[in-house]
Formats: structure tokens, C-alpha cells, sequence
């Protein structure tokens, strides 16, 4: 059986570090390990319209956005299919008859979107499509047939109920679709890394991100400004490193080669932590060493992007080939789905012949 791959965002904004250890990263070193038959990177504007109906625009604004991120980050077009959703729709037609093999109380089951449902205030105004979304994210996976979807932990309950629509139409119609498996983190900081203000999780809204996007000196100014103990007053007082951002992503970042390169004084990050539970290390250096650290990993996506926004015409031409690409391989599948659903009536020679009779 063939690897493939399928994964996608929504283009509700450029993509942050939160996405990029999240499932960025694994995505470039997937591609890289040469082991996949095939990977398509999908920008979900049809499922960011779910939530964002009456925002076309920003949508639509961002397109391009998470474009430039998934090639900064170094996704390269040459090994991976990047496509626009809305640009592929017999992802929408499969969906509906998906609907047919979910339950309304197993989609109110999903954690993620009872989460979501609370988050964005929908309680009493749910829309619809954003209430099924789960089955359209079901129908973007098993459309490319795929077996891989390095997505972020909150999507887990979205891939498992991918995997039960796979089931069920297995059993019900004929062994078409191909059960998928999530690929997320191994490191348990990089599962939910905290925005910079300690707050539960990096989101645009509440204005504690650090984008992939931002420059230097925007990093710089983000690393000095996060919270850290806010009991930690004098250099000499004891510190402590729990829910202390800056220990949060050096848990995430921090290497044992960047002790020799940057802070010979210490020689490995628990020695760090030691010291600044004891007291005696100020706020300030350990910020540096981060942003030390951080920028390393983020200056070559930085260039990158800025080489790509000169080429912005080649960027869409990617997204207008891999559109075209991706809606070949969902209409193969959608064929097979349609015969197993015994609605192929016109390729039916069976149902030609003798439609009163055909089973
Ligand atoms: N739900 C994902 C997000 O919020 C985006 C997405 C849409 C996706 N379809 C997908 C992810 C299919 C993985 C597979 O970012």
C-alpha cells in the first residue's frame, strides 16, 4: 500500500511557532525522509469559512499568508502537492455523503468542537457547516487516500472520527477508503506550547503569538517581554521554572549543542533550571539564551520567506498546479465511492441494460 500523506490549516492567519512545532516541523522532516509516495498540504479555506461566514476576506487575505509560511517553513514544492480546499470540490460532494454515516450525538461527542462551540460563543447559534465540519475534515483525508496526517494533539477526535466514517462506509459499501493515522509530537511541550503571556494556548486573538513571519528584532522584543515567575523580583531570589515561559520553550527549543555555542557555563539545560531554583540567575540572560536559540531556528525561515514573497506569481502558480493535481486524485476516489454507493448510474453497464431490474 502507497504512504500518503494529507494535511492542512486554516487560513485564518499566518502560521506561528505554536503550528510550526505543533506539526510544521514534522510535516518538513516527513518530506524529508523520502518514505512517502505522495503528500498534499492543503489550505482549508472551505473549513475557515465555517467559523468565519461573514469574513470572506480574511480568508481570503490569508490564503497567501499560510502559502508563503508552508514554503518559508521549507516545505518544497517539489516533493509536496500544496492545494486550496475550496479549489477541490469533490471534497464537498463526498462530504455529503459522508453525513449519511455520522450521528448529530456523536458529532456533539467531538471534544474539539465542543471546545470550539464554547470558545467562539456558539452555544445557542451553531452554524451548520461549522457543526459538521468534522465529516468535510474526514472527507479531505480519505479523498487522497491517505495513511499519514501529521496534524497538532487537538485534532486527535478529528481523525478518529475520520477513521470510524472509513469504517462504516467500508462495511456498509465496499472496502474503498483507507484508514488514516495521526502523527503528532513526540515531546509533550510541543504538543501545546503556551503564548508568551503564559496563557493557555498561542492564538491570534489573544495577541500572544510569535509568527513565523515576525523579524528579528519582533523576536527579540516577544522573548524579553514573556512571562516568566512573577516572584522572581531580585537575581538572587529562588525562581521557579513551572509555567514559566521561557523554561516552556526552551523545553521546546533548547538543544545540548547550544550550551557550548552560547552559555559555556552551563552544561545542559538541567543545570540551567538548577541554578535558577536555587537563585542567582536573572530573567534577563536566560531570556537571551532563548532568543539566542530561537532565532537560529527561525532566521532561515525568515529568509526564506522573504525570497518567496519576491516570487509571489511562482507561489500561486504552485497552489493553481497543486489544485488541479489534488482535484484529480479526489475525483478518482469519488468515482470508487459513488460505485460502491450504486448512484454511477450511467457507467453501470448492468443499470443501462435493464435500470427496473439492476440491484
Ligand atoms: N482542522 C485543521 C485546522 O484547524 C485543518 C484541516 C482541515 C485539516 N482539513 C484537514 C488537518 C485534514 C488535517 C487533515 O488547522
Amino acid at each position: 500500500m502507497q504512504k500518503i500523506i494529507l494535511t492542512g490549516d486554516r487560513p485564518t492567519g499566518r502560521l506561528h511557532i505554536g503550528h510550526y512545532v505543533g506539526s510544521l516541523k514534522r510535516r518538513v522532516e516527513l518530506q524529508n525522509s523520502g518514505e512517502f509516495d505522495k503528500i498534499y498540504i492543503m489550505i482549508a479555506d472551505a473549513q475557515a469559512l465555517t467559523d468565519n461566514a461573514d469574513h470572506p476576506e480574511k480568508v481570503r487575505q490569508n490564503i497567501m499568508q499560510v502559502a508563503l509560511d508552508y514554503l518559508a517553513a521549507g516545505l518544497d514544492p517539489e516533493k509536496v502537492n500544496i492545494f486550496i480546499q475550496s479549489q477541490v470540490p469533490e471534497l464537498t460532494e463526498l462530504s455529503f455523503y459522508y453525513m449519511n454515516l455520522v450521528t448529530v450525538s456523536r458529532l456533539q461527542r467531538n471534544p474539539t468542537v465542543k471546545n470550539e462551540i464554547i470558545m467562539r460563543n456558539f452555544e445557542t447559534s451553531i452554524p451548520v457547516g461549522f457543526f459538521t465540519y468534522p465529516i468535510s475534515q474526514a472527507s479531505d483525508i480519505t479523498a487522497f487516500k491517505a495513511t499519514t496526517v501529521p496534524v497538532g494533539e487537538d485534532q486527535l477526535p478529528m481523525i478518529e472520527q475520520a477513521r470510524e466514517i472509513v469504517r462504516k462506509f467500508n462495511q456498509t459499501y465496499a472496502e474503498v477508503l483507507v484508514e488514516p493515522e495521526a502523527v503528532i509530537p513526540d515531546n509533550e511541550i510541543c504538543k501545546r506550547l503556551p503564548g508568551i503571556d503564559g496563557g493557555a494556548k498561542m492564538s491570534k486573538s489573544l495577541g500572544n503569538c510569535i509568527y513565523l513571519a515576525d523579524s528579528a528584532e519582533e523576536l527579540r522584543q516577544k522573548v524579553m517581554n514573556m512571562y516568566t515567575d512573577p516572584n522572581h523580583i531580585r537575581v538572587t531570589d529562588p525562581g521557579n521554572i513551572e509555567g514559566n515561559v521561557v523554561f516552556i520553550y526552551l523545553d521546546a527549543f533548547c538543544k545540548p549543542e547550544h550550551f557550548a555555542k552560547y552559555l559555556p557555563e552551563y552544561e545542559s539545560l538541567d543545570a540551567l533550571k538548577e541554578h535558577y531554583q536555587r537563585g542567582g540567575l536573572g530573567d534577563v540572560k536566560i531570556k537571551k539564551f532563548l532568543y539566542a536559540i530561537m532565532d537560529e531556528e527561525l532566521a532561515p525561515i525568515r529568509e526564506r520567506r522573504q525570497e518567496w514573497e519576491k516570487r509571489i506569481p511562482e507561489v500561486i502558480e504552485i497552489l493553481k498546479k497543486g489544485s488541479i493535481v489534488a482535484e484529480k486524485a479526489a475525483a478518482e476516489t469519488l468515482s470508487e465511492v459513488k460505485k460502491a454507493m450504486k448512484i454511477d448510474y450511467f457507467a453501470d453497464e448492468e443499470w443501462v441494460r435493464d435500470p427496473l431490474n439492476a440491484v
